[in-house]
């Protein structure tokens, strides 16, 4: 008998290795335990396609209401985000800020876009430089910084929150993280007093005017927007634009075909949120006993929705470890599904296919450069920390 196979060795979803390269993980796990108990999290690691869609399709059974982390985080207290809040009252939630990110408001939002993206390709120390600093956090930051009304000078701040906030996603929390985000929330929570006065054309004015069922959002719910927009908004598009740039730096026949014929430029970032999504993992809780394959989970047990998983399984996508900008299956689940399905999408799209246009106008070659790419240190989000690049 082979034992390997009857008694596949654990896998550890907290290790460098993963960290580097989680798909191998991914793999035996939907070959061998597509149901599996992650003792870390405390909860089940889902990573088939069919079963991550089906939590993410039914809410009233695998809710947000802990939280959408992995593992419910005692430092996010009584924020109550919209990805922290089940329908119907989500979707009130929801509706107060969905007019900001339609796609006509989205299309607005380009020529501005593409002016900061400009303006960062003028501001980059030379041929050879960091993405990271240089293009990957600034756009989405500034974007989403004008877009509730925050002043310039604020955004080094900004960054800094952010990055404290996601920490809290998946780690004890640290006095100074806690520090940072109670930072977040004092600084947005003076900006609304600011905007209840004296009303501007932004999102902040427009969530402390906002009311459902005739009644303005208290406290928690603003923190909780503001909080979100300010994470969601940047976290995840600034890896997009790295894990884009890793790919394509390998990949010079890519870069060539890209630059040949730009209307490929949309298919490329697609096929980047699929491949390697910079949200690979989010948690749900059930709200009764269910069964998925064979395994019983009870009641009030942590469920981890594996998007990076699901993305690359060969029962959805053919050839799904391949990057192909041609695949014609596009039914991913990198921005979600469902009534959580990202509301920034759109935003994510535009700003991943304008930093890319940006990088193919100046340069005809790009490849990787010294020092070797770091990696994030998180199993929620999927990107760099560093990732030097030589354009020619
Ligand atoms: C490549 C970039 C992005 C990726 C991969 C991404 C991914 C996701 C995912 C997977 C979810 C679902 C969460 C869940 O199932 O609980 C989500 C929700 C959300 N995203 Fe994004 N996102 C991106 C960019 C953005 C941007 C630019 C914004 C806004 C400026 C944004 C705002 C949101 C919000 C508000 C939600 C919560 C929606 C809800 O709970 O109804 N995202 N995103």
């Amino acid at each position: 008998m082979n034992v390997e196979a009857s008694n596949p060795p654990e896998p550890d979803v907290f290790s460098a290795e993963f960290r580097e390269d989680p798909y191998p993980v991914y793999r035996a796990l939907r070959r061998d335990r597509p149901v599996y108990r992650e003792p870390r999290y405390g909860g089940w690691l889902l990573t088939r396609f069919d079963d991550v869609l089906a939590a993410l399709l039914d809410p009233e059974t695998f809710s947000s209401a802990q939280g959408p982390a992995p593992m419910p985080s005692p430092g996010l207290g009584s924020i109550a985000a919209l990805p922290a809040t089940d329908p119907p009252h989500h979707d009130q939630l929801r509706a107060l800020v969905s007019r900001a990110f339609t796609p006509r408001r989205v299309t607005e939002c380009e020529p501005r876009v593409e002016a900061i993206a400009r303006e960062l390709m003028h501001a980059l120390p030379g041929d050879e430089f960091d993405l990271v600093p240089a293009l990957s956090i600034p756009l989405p930051v500034v974007v989403i910084a004008e877009m509730l009304g925050v002043e310039p000078e604020r955004l080094p701040d900004f960054r800094r929150w952010s990055d404290a906030f996601v920490g809290l996603l998946e780690s004890t929390p640290t006095p100074a993280l806690i520090e940072a985000t109670q930072e977040l929330v004092g600084y947005f929570r003076n900006l609304a007093e600011e905007r209840r006065r004296d009303p501007k054309d932004d999102l902040v004015s427009a969530l402390v005017h906002a009311e459902i069922d005739g009644r303005r959002l208290d406290q928690g719910e603003l923190d909780g927007f503001f909080i979100i927009l300010l994470v969601a908004g940047n976290e995840t598009t600034t890896n997009l634009i790295s894990n884009q740039l890793h790919i394509l730096s390998t990949r010079p026949d890519l870069w060539q075909r890209l630059r040949a014929d730009r209307s490929l430029v949309p298919a490329a970032i697609e096929e980047t949120v699929r491949f390697d999504c910079p949200v690979q993992n989010l948690g749900r809780e059930t709200t009764r006993d269910v069964t998925i394959g064979d395994v019983e989970i009870s009641r009030g047990s942590r469920v981890i929705v594996s998007y990076g998983a699901a993305n690359r399984d060969p029962a959805a996508f053919d050839a799904a470890d391949e990057y192909r900008i041609e695949r014609e299956e596009r039914r991913h689940l990198g921005f979600g599904q469902g009534v959580h399905f990202c509301l920034g999408a759109g935003l994510a799209r535009l700003e991943g296919r304008i930093a890319l246009n940006a990088l193919l106008d100046r340069f005809e070659r790009i490849e990787p450069a010294g020092p070797a790419p770091v990696r994030l240190q998180s199993t929620v989000i999927r990107g760099f920390e560093s990732l030097a690049l030589r354009g020619a």
